[in-house]
């Protein structure tokens, strides 16, 4: 039992704003006061900012069968050190989660391991093979928050359409990895002048818009099917936005209020296809890297709310497979222990981008997503809670991650607004180590 800590002179901030400084007192897993109070421990947090817990709607943790990339300590411990409290983890293991039994196993272990939560994802059809429907009901009962085939895209609409009609009805989203196979084919990375110089395979960006535009009628026509006595209305979650057509497409729908909404990646807001002229493995992902317009229009969804969250898509790989050439290394970057102190660093710190809304598509926002409460920096709500140092600048530096995936597309760049500490329903699951909580 690690007793009460009382936060002293920490500033507040959360979706609602800046909120200044209050004496934190947590213990018994709760926020116990605002306005301090007896505490086994003192923390002096002037100038650090204590915010909900993060919550991630994308990564891979790669349990069951892949533990040579990530299991789910390391996973789970590099989360916690990225300051997320709560991790959705993808099905696209060996074999896919696909079955009730695997959904309750893994969250038996997380718990067991007791870093970040997890809320495991199921896959949306047996096998992730795009054909027979998994069974919704079984799967939320053992725990699943989502259905998706991520890592595969869902190419049979009909099938599509029936799932998200059937995950509806157990008040399941489906979300989807929108990128029309037969137009994104090899490609490497972003098609156009650039991969046609390099002589690489490209995947243009009309492969994620047709998608999305695909996806949009599907969830119009599974709306309207519906009958006034059995109303489920589907949720159509779109992961990893990486082009302007696509958020385009997602701002109409929305506007007309079609139930749907999408995450971003830390790298479609900080990397550009630029980078693939290296021709280095580490900037290979799926969706790929795209233009600097693309990244201007995503910055601006996730500042108007078009884009509701930011999803790390945390894709960990070993170090030989990442290292081979461009072609045959697989998609993916790391990102669970560097998401916020980028953009803390790159948009907050150099572009202005508004702290608290920052915050809020780290916290509320997937939260929102996923039909989670939000965590409220008040007296009596639960303690899982994250506290930021503004000021800790340093270099990223992958051999010191958690993850097993010691490789990254932003080593070297030199970071502030780094996690100190993660609480978990009042437990530390993360002190930094330069951080001394004194008695
Ligand atoms: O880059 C990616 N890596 N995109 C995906 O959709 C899958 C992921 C993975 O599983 O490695």
């Amino acid at each position: 039992m690690q007793g009460e800590i009382l936060l002293k002179n920490v500033r507040l901030v959360d979706a609602s704003g800046d909120r200044g400084p209050a004496d934190v007192l947590i213990g018994e897993g709760k926020i116990l006061a605002l306005d301090g109070g007896n505490a086994q421990r003192t923390l002096d947090a002037s100038g650090l900012i204590l915010c909900p817990g993060f919550f991630d709607p994308h990564a891979h943790l790669r349990e069951p069968g892949q533990e040579v990339k990530e299991d789910l300590e390391t996973g789970l411990t590099a989360a916690a050190r990225g300051g997320y409290t709560d991790v959705v983890s993808m099905p696209n293991t060996t074999p896919p989660v696909d079955h009730p039994e695997v959904v309750a196993a893994l969250i038996k272990k997380a718990r067991q391991i007791g870093q970040a939560r997890l809320h495991p994802a199921a896959a949306l059809t047996q096998g992730q093979e795009g054909k027979l429907l998994t069974e919704a009901k079984l799967l939320k009962e053992a725990g699943a928050v989502m259905l998706t085939d991520d890592g595969k895209t869902n190419e049979d609409a009909g099938v599509l359409a029936l799932g998200l009609t059937y995950a509806a009805s157990w008040g399941l989203p489906v979300s989807v990895h929108a990128e029309d196979a037969g137009l994104r084919r090899g490609g490497v990375m972003n098609e156009g002048p650039l991969s046609f110089r390099l002589g690489l395979p490209g995947n243009p960006s009309a492969a994620e818009a047709a998608r999305i535009a695909r996806d949009l009628e599907i969830v119009r026509y599974v709306l309207e099917r519906q009958t006034q006595d059995a109303r489920h209305d589907p949720r159509l979650h779109i992961q990893h936005l990486s082009t302007a057509r696509g958020l385009q497409l997602i701002r109409q729908a929305k506007a007309e209020g079609l139930p749907v909404t999408t995450e971003v990646g830390p790298h479609h807001l900080t990397l550009t296809h630029e980078r693939l002229e290296s021709l280095d493995p580490v900037y290979k992902v799926a969706p790929p890297l795209r233009t600097q317009a693309d990244l201007e229009a995503l910055i601006q969804g996730l500042l108007d709310g078009s884009i509701d969250c930011i999803g790390t898509d945390h894709a960990p790989h070993t170090q030989a497979e990442k290292e081979q050439d461009l072609i045959r290394a697989p998609f993916g970057i790391p990102s669970l222990e560097v998401a916020f102190p980028l953009l803390y660093t790159e948009l907050y710190l150099k572009r202005g981008f508004p702290l608290a809304t920052l915050i809020e598509r780290f916290t509320d926002g997937p939260r929102r997503v996923l039909g989670f409460r939000p965590i409220h920096l008040e007296e009596g709500h639960e303690a899982s809670l994250t506290l930021l140092d503004p000021k800790s600048e340093r270099a990223v530096d992958p051999a010191g991650f958690a993850s097993k995936a010691k490789f990254s597309p932003w080593a070297g760049w030199r970071l502030s607004g780094w996690p100190v500490m993660t609480w978990v329903e009042g437990r530390e699951v993360f002190v930094h180590p330069s951080f001394a909580v004194g008695a």
